[in-house]
């Protein structure tokens, strides 16, 4: 267990980004209920996630991480949880069928509210009111009264991230996960994607598959794992209070877990040497996640994984980079071949969104979808010529008909973005976008087997 660590020690370090709440006594009064409420996550499905990512930390699979760059109050609804969900299912089918390696699951998902932003204030038409931060602090509504953060919805968020929690798990392992449901995933308006076809074509080599090994006598009932899936939730652990009152020490082990959330990570602007978030995140068993920009120097980082990684355990920490695709080969070489060099078993992720944000003429703020791939290109680049595994993808999408990021398949045009920007905070990959992106990973996930293989023999 981390040394001089209590789950209050962050509050004697900086904290960026922290809403202050006008009546404290409000927060502690609300945080002491969260502290008595049941925890979300089991310690052990936490271990169990780190297990897996052990697994892809060794080259042996691949993590899926997505969702919202934001959940929302007003969006919340079974049918959004279900379709969030579909698309991670249908990229993770396609990625394990192509790659013969297999995806681990986790959504950014029940739990992903807390928004640290650019500039604490923001201004439309000469008002200037205080920026939104999520809605389990303010609400985006641009008012005064609605822009100051009110602990009561702290306990929406949490029982709006259990009830997303509790549907999640019956999808994963109640039937809808079944990989004889797989056709059944295809989204009505994936059918103008011309990645609808292609998608439909390996479904059907699936079928098949799987009813050949059903005469072979293996079919979902006798074996499980054709039956459901193994789906984590994460989020990044921004708000320092809320995430304490969450933190409870496992009956098993005798360790801290945060139980907000299976796995927690650290964002670019929070990870800084001396960190209240860093301190915090240090103490708590789970597998965590930071991610990696343009300012992260090779040698910080080393401290930091020092720092949250002592024991060198494999699947306790994932680095999520995230430069834009024109600094991506320059800037993420440097990073892997240092912690190669020291031996620090991690996953290296890619976050091909945050970087590759521009304002569109419309005035939408978008991520063109060339320069998504673009980055995911020079990611797979950089690892295969540092001999290290390209192992997982961090997105920001979700299962609606959005209009929030440009191009694609089926080109969705600046002019295009007004039609359905529905996000509360970064423009998301839609349903279609997610699938095409899904099939370029496969491709490069092949890739990049064959290639070992060739090393190998
Ligand atoms: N259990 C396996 C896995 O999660 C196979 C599987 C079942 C699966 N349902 C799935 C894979 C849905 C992807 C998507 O990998
Ligand atoms: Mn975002």
């Amino acid at each position: 267990m981390a040394s001089n660590w209590t789950p209050e020690s962050w509050t004697a370090k900086e904290a960026r980004h922290l809403p202050s709440y006008p009546d404290a006594e409000a927060l502690d009064k609300v945080t002491g209920t969260l502290g008595s409420f049941p925890p979300l996550v089991f310690a052990g499905e936490a271990r169990a996630l780190k297990a897996d990512l052990a697994e892809v930390a060794a080259g042996k699979g691949f993590l899926l991480q997505g969702g919202d760059c934001a959940e929302s109050f007003a969006e919340f609804h079974p049918n959004n949880i279900r379709d969030t969900f579909r698309v991670l299912l249908q990229m993770a089918v396609v990625m394990t069928f192509a790659s013969k390696q297999p995806v681990v699951k986790v959504g950014r998902m029940a739990g992903q509210f807390a928004k640290p932003r650019s500039s604490p204030v923001e201004v439309q038409d000469g008002v200037e009111l205080p920026s939104y931060l999520g809605d389990n602090i303010n609400g985006i509504e641009f008012t005064a009264q609605s822009r100051i953060p009110d602990p009561q919805r702290l306990l929406q968020a949490y029982s709006q991230s259990a009830a997303t929690l509790n549907l999640l798990r019956a999808f994963s392992t109640g039937g809808y996960a079944n990989l004889r449901q797989v056709h059944q995933w295809t989204l009505d308006f994936m059918g103008r994607s011309p990645w609808a076809d292609r998608f439909a074509q390996m479904a059907d080599r699936i079928g098949e598959a799987l009813d050949f090994m059903e005469a072979c006598g293996i079919d979902p009932q006798s074996v499980p794992q054709l039956k459901g899936t193994s789906f984590y939730t994460s989020h990044e652990a921004l708000h320092l209070p809320f995430e304490q009152a969450m933190t409870r020490r496992d009956s098993l082990t005798g360790d801290w877990y945060d139980t907000s959330a299976h796995m927690l990570w650290i964002g670019d602007r929070t990870r800084f040497e001396g960190s209240a978030h860093v301190e915090f995140l240090r103490g708590v068993g789970n597998p965590l996640g930071m991610k990696c920009g343009p300012s992260m120097a090779p040698d910080e980082l080393l401290r930091q994984l020092d720092l949250l990684n002592p024991a060198r355990e494999a699947g306790r920490i994932t680095l999520i980079s995230r430069f834009g695709d024109e600094k991506v080969e320059a800037g993420l070489a440097p990073l892997v071949r240092a912690v190669k060099r020291e031996g620090h078993p991690v996953v290296w992720s890619c976050d091909p969104m945050h970087g590759n944000v521009i304002k569109a003429d419309s005035g939408f703020k978008t991520r063109p979808f060339d320069r998504i791939l673009g980055e995911v290109r020079g990611f797979f680049a950089v690892h295969r010529a540092e001999g290290t595994h390209a192992g997982g993808i961090h997105i920001e999408m979700t299962g609606q008909d959005v209009t929030e990021c440009v191009g694609g398949a089926i080109a969705i045009s600046d002019a295009a973005l007004a039609d359905r920007y529905h996000t509360h905070c970064d423009p998301r990959l839609n349903a279609a976008q997610s699938i095409e992106l899904a099939f370029l990973l496969a491709d490069m996930l092949n890739q990049e087997a064959v290639e070992r293989a060739q090393r190998a023999a």
